[in-house]
């Protein structure tokens, strides 16, 4: 696991307000699973809330609604092949965390896994909303922990401190972009 600083609850929806492709962690019973996501958005302050689609069809699905939480893991410009590869196959029938690649860590708060080598975390229980999830695949949760490298954000902002770590923003068909330069109006 690499450095990881808490981000205080109220500063959380920062981790995603310039819109990053994240990875969705989960995991109930001996299951655990990774698939990407790039819908997803910050929905509040505080307490800091987000939503998140995820499709009826996978993995990550059931095993959220079994469970209660999952992880939005928000993936280094360095880890794009891997949030492909997440978002390519299915976890069914085997541990698609370990086919990835990817190094995991106990969360504080939730029982999904954080990512290794991401550039922030953010732990969510499922606020359910039956109506929602059945016919819209969408899925709210509660930010009840957040994170981040320290080198890439802190005190609230992003610092992008070189091209291997900067978050990606999924186009379609294996394109993303990744974040570009700030500039202050
Ligand atoms: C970059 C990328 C972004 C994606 N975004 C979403 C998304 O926002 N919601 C969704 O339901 N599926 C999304 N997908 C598709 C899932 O990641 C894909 O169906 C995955 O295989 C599901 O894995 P699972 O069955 O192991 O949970 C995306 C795929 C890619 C490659």
């Amino acid at each position: 696991m690499n450095q990881r600083i808490a981000v205080p609850l109220p500063k959380a929806y920062l981790l995603l307000n310039h819109g990053p492709t994240v990875l969705v962690s989960s995991a109930h019973g001996e299951r655990r699973n990774v698939m990407a996501a790039a819908w997803n958005m910050a929905l509040d302050f505080d307490p800091p809330k987000v939503a998140v689609v995820i499709d009826k069809a996978t993995l990550t699905r059931d095993l959220i609604e079994a469970s209660g939480d999952f992880v939005l893991n928000v993936p280094a410009r360095a880890q794009a092949a891997l949030t492909l590869a997440a978002g390519s196959e299915s976890g069914r029938g085997m541990d698609k965390i370990v086919k990835v690649g990817a190094g995991t860590t106990a969360a504080s708060r939730v029982g999904a896994p954080l990512i290794d080598g991401c550039l922030a975390w953010l732990e969510c229980r499922v606020i359910p909303e039956p109506h929602i999830q059945k016919t819209y695949d969408l899925f709210l949760g509660e930010v009840v922990a957040a994170w981040a490298d320290p080198e890439v954000f802190s005190n609230g902002r992003w610092h992008f401190p070189d091209s291997d770590r900067r978050s990606i923003h999924y186009l379609a068909g294996g394109s993303f972009f990744a974040t570009g330069e700030p500039f202050e109006v």
